[in-house]
């Protein structure tokens, strides 16, 4: 029997898959229906009562958030009537809310804020003096704050500590119009997701303690990146913005829906390590550590690697894209230097769990390993120990072992500031993981693609991509 039945949405004659949630069908169809407390990671739980539709044969609206689609089904989501019923429904949410917006943290991209500016428009009821008060600035652990007044109590954060991370640490506390959420006495938000519960709230009411106040969302750009926290790379936003007189700086990172990766969530190591893109930046090509332009550490390097290709070892990450790894192997086979990807330093087991984190703390071992580039332990000591000069490229192997460098050429092609260099005979400064393009397969072999939107203008001479510096020696060997 087919699962798919003709309904009529909005006047219009549409096919949908039977016993769909009639919410989900619309949000497909594009169709936006306001809703505080549906979110299809939690499912229904039909408390706000934002999201009600007509259903022709109904006496009383329905939400959808709660309606399975049925056949001959008609539905209207807009119209005189129904667009009453959701502007009452927001007056009686709005009842108790602050008249705060200009200083909310959450406005430009508050559902309260939208749907008033959509279909509200009506003066309040009630003086401002009268509004029931909750605590303002509750801080429920290392990186979340609750400003108990502003929540509509949609309960999708006491349903995500309680339904995908298990620890509980939510509830809701006393009754009617006080009633507040809360953690429990003597507990505090510890999950390794708990920051999840900020993208989750639909309104002001949970911030990130991070982010709060740092920046008004309109005036950020955001492009689709990665995270390489580790090997799952989960699917995010990347919201940065360039201030006067400064660099292009992230803000933050958030994480972008995808089925094949990550879902709806990231771990908060993760959404945390924007900061290691803006910081620790090494910026200056050097030679014995005097400072030189780009042009003439790239000459340096070609004319080291020609003079010595059989005595020159590679060293190269799993930080590195399928791109850069594959241009780099295509250099080593052609020019006759030798090429390892040891670096078992990314492994941590501590950081492993049973939703998203795993033990391989790099982006793209999977793509490492499909190059067939060797990163076996003792073939790596065995090339050390024979090889005069090595090339370290975003390999953070060597940072606390600079004795192995002793009687050898060091050349170093790194984005960080890292100890290394002060053992280098050449450094070059290289684009960060998130500021060039590139792709990279993740742990389950998942292959996903980066378009950088970040300090694409750096100037030139102070930094260069890991690519073009390949490619171009490999034109200066030509
Ligand atoms: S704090 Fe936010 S997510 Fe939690 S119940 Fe209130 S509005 Fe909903
Ligand atoms: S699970 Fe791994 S890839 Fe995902 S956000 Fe956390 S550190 Fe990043
Ligand atoms: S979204 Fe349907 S009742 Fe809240």
């Amino acid at each position: 029997m087919s699962n798919i039945v003709n309904i009529v949405i909005d006047g219009k004659e549409v096919e949908a898959e039977k016993g769909a949630v009639l919410i989900d069908y619309l949000f497909k169809q594009d169709i936006d229906i306001p809703h505080f407390c549906y979110h299809p990671a939690l499912g229904t739980d039909g408390n706000c009562r934002m999201c009600m539709v007509e259903i022709e044969g109904s006496k009383r609206p329905q939400i959808s958030c709660d309606t399975p689609v049925k056949e001959g089904m008609v539905v209207r989501t807009q119209g005189e009537n129904i667009e009453q019923v959701r502007r009452d429904i927001l007056e009686l949410e709005l009842i108790n809310h602050p008249v705060d917006c200009p200083t909310c943290d959450q406005a430009g991209e508050c559902k309260l804020q939208d749907y008033y500016m959509a279909g509200g428009f009506y003066e309040s009821r009630l003086e401002a003096e009268s509004k029931v008060k909750a605590k303002k600035a509750v801080d429920l652990g290392k990186n979340v704050m609750l400003d108990q007044e502003r929540c509509v109590l949609c309960t999708r954060c006491t349903r995500f500590t309680d339904e995908i991370t298990h620890t509980n640490e939510l509830g809701i506390f006393s009754r009617a119009d006080h009633s507040v959420i809360s953690t429990f006495p003597g507990q505090e938000l510890e999950s390794d997701y708990s920051m999840n519960i900020v993208d989750l709230c639909p309104v002001g009411a949970l911030t990130s303690k991070d982010f709060r106040f740092n920046q008004r969302v309109w005036f950020l750009e955001s492009f689709e990146a990665i995270c390489s926290g580790c090997s799952k790379g989960c699917s995010i936003h990347v919201d940065h913005k360039k201030e006067k007189y400064k660099d292009d700086q992230i803000f933050r990172f958030r994480p972008r829906e995808d089925h094949d990766v990550n879902g709806y969530f990231i771990c908060d190591d993760g959404r945390l390590s924007y900061k290691d893109e803006n910081d620790n930046r090494l910026n200056d090509a050097s030679i014995n550590q005097e400072t030189v332009s780009t042009k003439e550490a790239l000459t340096n390097i070609a004319d080291v690697l020609t003079a010595n290709p059989n005595d020159t070892l590679l060293l190269v990450s799993p930080f590195l894209s399928n791109e850069e790894l594959a241009l780099i192997k295509e250099y080593t086979l052609n020019n006759g230097t030798t090429l390892s990807g040891y670096s078992p330093q990314y492994y941590d087991e501590s950081f492993a769990d049973d939703m998203l984190r795993t033990s391989d703390r790099s982006p793209n071992r999977a793509g490492m390993m499909a190059l067939r580039i060797n990163e076996n332990e003792k073939d790596f000591n065995e090339l050390l120990s024979q090889k005069k000069v090595i090339v370290v490229i975003e390999n953070s192997y060597f940072e606390d072992k600079a004795e192995l460098f002793k009687d050898k050429k060091v050349i170093l092609f790194s984005s960080k500031d890292t100890k290394v260099k002060e053992f280098a005979n050449t450094v070059l400064p290289v684009a960060s993981f998130l500021e060039k393009d590139g792709s990279y397969t993740n742990s389950e072999s998942v292959t996903q693609h980066i378009k950088s939107g970040i300090r694409k203008n750096a100037p030139v001479g102070t930094l260069t991509s890991l690519w073009k510096a390949i490619e171009s020696l490999s034109k200066e060997k030509a």
